[in-house]
């Protein structure tokens, strides 16, 4: 289940509202999310689409300490490297084949080719990426033992951050010149 913080920072929050959210108020939709039965485009740059279901599209989940993705992906198409600060992930996949890996703190990169029907599991916290390796379209549900695990993409959180991390941070920490860190900013900017 979630571990004391389930947010970046604790602000303020729209999910749950349990001083006003009696029973006898409840009705059985507060406990129902249908917005996967349909998968998301996959018509972008990675071919992948993602329909989230954590507590923010999926309100019942509050404090449950859970959530699921539907994660959907064209031949060739990758869900691209990212971790969740808050969760394990457990991918089930329920149609084609896809590689699934993840990078461990030690730098080992484990990964398998899953098929429908089959499970791979990430850890806490994991560089990791799901890769269509069939030849038709392949489908996985996500689940999370957190209701908000969070997402932190690779590429993004380095080159297209609000304001930008400066140029000789980059350039240092990858070994690369300017001119390599302005090109993956100009590639990251508008997203995919
Ligand atoms: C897949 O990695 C997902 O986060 O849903
Ligand atoms: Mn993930």
């Amino acid at each position: 289940g979630d571990p004391d913080p389930v947010q970046d920072f604790c602000v303020a929050t729209k999910v749950g509202d349990s001083e006003s959210s009696a029973f006898p108020y409840l009705l059985s939709d507060d406990f129902f999310f249908g917005a996967q039965a349909h998968g998301a485009s996959t018509d972008n740059a990675m071919g992948s689409g993602v329909t989230p279901g954590n507590v923010e599209a999926f309100p019942g989940l509050n404090t449950l300490g859970l959530s699921i993705n539907r994660v959907d992906l064209a031949p060739g198409g990758v869900n691209p490297l990212h971790t969740h600060p808050r969760s394990a992930e457990l991918v089930h996949v329920e149609a084609g084949e896809m590689l699934v890996g993840f990078v461990s703190t030690d730098g080992t990169f484990y990964s398998k080719v899953v098929k429908a029907g089959e499970s791979f599991v990430i850890p806490r916290g994991m560089m990791h990426f799901q890769y269509n390796v069939g030849k038709s379209a392949a489908r996985a549900m996500t689940v999370f033992n957190s209701q908000l695990p969070g997402v932190v993409f690779a590429a993004q959180s380095l080159f297209a951050t609000k304001p930008e991390i400066p140029d000789a941070v980059l350039a240092k920490s990858f070994m690369v010149d300017v001119e390599i860190v302005k090109l993956l900013r100009s590639k990251f900017r508008k997203g995919y």
